[in-house]
C-alpha cells in the first residue's frame, strides 16, 4: 500500500496542474468544528423519533412545534461553534486555485463564513427562515414570534430554509453544480459517505468527464472505489497538508 506522504504528492501533483476544480463536501467537513452530523445529532430527547418525522413536509405539518425545536436545537450548535482547519485550509486551495468551486451538502454555511467566494450550497441553510405556504425566503422582521414555530406575515407557518427528504433540491445550484463536475479536472471529495442523491452523483459525472478524482474521509466511503487517490484520515489533518503541496 502507498503511503500517505506518496499520495499526498501525487494529488498535490493533480491539483497544481488543474484547470477547473470541483470540491464536494459533506457533513465530515464540519466534524471537526463540533457538529454532529444528522444522524449523530439525533440523541437524548431526539432519539426516538425517525430522520422523516424531523426532516420531512410531512413531518412538520404532523408536528410543526416538534421539528421546530429539533431545528433549534441544531441552529444552536452551529451558531456556537467556529469552521475548522479542513474549511480554511479550502479558502487556501481556492486562493491557490482560482477556478475552484465548493459544491456542498452542509447546511451550516461555515465554508462562506471561513471566507470561500465561490460555493454551491446544495441542500440550503439552517439559518434561514422561509414561509411553509409560499416557500420564500423570510427576512428576520416578517417572523411573528407569538407561537412555536413562528408565522410568516401570511399566516402560514415558518420553517427552516433546509432542504428536507422528498424535497427537490434549488433547480439552478444542482444544474451548476453537476455543469462544474462535468467540466471539471480534478473533483475532490470530502467527508461525505456518498450515499445520498443527488449529490452523490457529482464525483460520477466528474468521472465521465475524466477528472481526476481524490477523497479524504477518514474511512472508505461509498465512492471511494471510483477514486484515483484515497487520502484516510481527518479532514481538519489531511486537507492542510495537501493545500500545502500546491
Ligand atoms: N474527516 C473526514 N471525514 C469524516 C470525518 C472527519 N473528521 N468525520 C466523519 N467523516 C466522514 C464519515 O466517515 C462519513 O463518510 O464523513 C461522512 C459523513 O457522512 P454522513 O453523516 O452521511 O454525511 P453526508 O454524506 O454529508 O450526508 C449527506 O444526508 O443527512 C443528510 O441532508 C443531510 O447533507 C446531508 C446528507
Amino acid at each position: 500500500m502507498e503511503s500517505l506522504d506518496n499520495l499526498l504528492t501525487k494529488a498535490a501533483e493533480r491539483l497544481k496542474k488543474a484547470k477547473r476544480v470541483v470540491v464536494l463536501t459533506g457533513a465530515g467537513v464540519s466534524a471537526e468544528s463540533g457538529i454532529p452530523t444528522f444522524r449523530d445529532a439525533q440523541v437524548g430527547l431526539w432519539e426516538k423519533y425517525d430522520p422523516a418525522e424531523l426532516a420531512s413536509p410531512e413531518g412538520f405539518q404532523a408536528n410543526p412545534k416538534l421539528v421546530w425545536g429539533w431545528y433549534e436545537y441544531r441552529r444552536e450548535i452551529v451558531r456556537n461553534n467556529i469552521p475548522n482547519p479542513a474549511h480554511y485550509a479550502l479558502v487556501e486551495l481556492e486562493k491557490k486555485l482560482p477556478h475552484t468551486v465548493i459544491v456542498t451538502q452542509n447546511v451550516d454555511e461555515y465554508h462562506r463564513i471561513a471566507g470561500n467566494q465561490n460555493i454551491l450550497e446544495l441542500h440550503g441553510r439552517i439559518m434561514e427562515n422561509r414561509c411553509f405556504k409560499e416557500g420564500r425566503l423570510l427576512k428576520d422582521n416578517e417572523l411573528n414570534h407569538s407561537s412555536i414555530p413562528p408565522r410568516c406575515t401570511c399566516g402560514a407557518y415558518v420553517r427552516p430554509g433546509v432542504v428536507w427528504f422528498g424535497e427537490s433540491l434549488p433547480s439552478n445550484t444542482l444544474s451548476q453544480a453537476f455543469n462544474e463536475a462535468r467540466s471539471c479536472d480534478v473533483c475532490l471529495v470530502v467527508g461525505t459517505a456518498g450515499v445520498v442523491q443527488p449529490a452523490a452523483s457529482i464525483p460520477y459525472y466528474a468521472e465521465q468527464a475524466k477528472a481526476f478524482l481524490i477523497e479524504i474521509n477518514n474511512l472508505p466511503s461509498a465512492l471511494t472505489s471510483i477514486m484515483q487517490v484515497f487520502l484516510q484520515g481527518k479532514a481538519g489533518e489531511v486537507l492542510p497538508k495537501l493545500v500545502s503541496l500546491i
